[in-house]
């Protein structure tokens, strides 16, 4: 099974995690939408929770969110896994790169992670510029996009760029729309938010509690 969480935030939102972790088949995977948090704040909390993932022995694939330590996420030796170039940060853990498309299980995910943060986190040291997608990025979404004719089975997004507040990512909000107006597939998964909504048929925010892919 796949299953897909988000926001656990080096630990502040991690219960279910954590149970998850314990539970999950060998075979399971858990994708996670972004600010995951390792290395993010340094407590004693934070430095447990990227024990805990680092050492896990459940498969994890994540996107990035805002909240993210790129610096030391980039770190992590670039390889491939599920057809597509992903930061390889252990055996059972990857992250999974933005506007590339991965096969997992016979299924394809699009994944696009990152968004702007608001301009209270640059004062508490806790930004990085890579937040932001590059160009560079999203050319490499719609190539990849066009590539599958514009037909995947899964949306992976840290946020779905929908305009609604004052720190709309402008990139993101575009690619946000082509997916919107172009693109066939099943479902849309993201987080951000810290809540549990669906929008409309195809659009699913989650949160910190596994739900199943599918
Ligand atoms: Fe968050």
């Amino acid at each position: 099974m796949i299953y897909c969480l988000s926001d656990p935030h080096g630990g502040e939102c991690s219960g279910a995690l954590t149970k998850y972790l314990e539970e999950a088949g060998d075979s399971d995977l858990l994708i996670i939408l972004g600010d995951l948090g390792l290395k993010f704040r340094d407590t004693e909390e934070n430095r447990a929770f990227d024990d805990m993932i680092l050492s896990a022995k459940k498969k994890i694939a994540f996107i990035d969110g805002n909240h993210e330590n790129f610096d030391f996420l980039e770190t992590f030796p670039i390889g491939e896994r599920y057809g597509a170039p992903v930061r390889i940060l252990s055996e059972n853990v990857v992250w999974l790169q933005r506007g590339y498309i991965y096969e997992i299980d016979g299924k394809s995910f699009f994944a696009f992670g990152g968004c702007k943060s608001s301009e209270k986190w640059k004062p508490m040291g806790l930004w990085w510029p890579q937040e932001e997608p590059t160009e560079e990025q999203l050319a490499c979404a719609y190539t990849s996009l066009k590539a599958y004719g514009n037909k995947v089975d899964y949306i992976l997004t840290h946020k779905c760029e929908q305009g609604i507040d004052t720190t709309e990512t402008t990139g993101l909000r575009k690619l946000c729309d082509y997916i919107n107006e172009n693109v066939d597939y099943k479902m849309w998964y993201a987080g951000h938010w810290h809540k549990y909504k669906k929008d409309g048929e195809k659009l699913l925010f989650v949160y910190d509690v596994p739900v199943p892919i599918g």
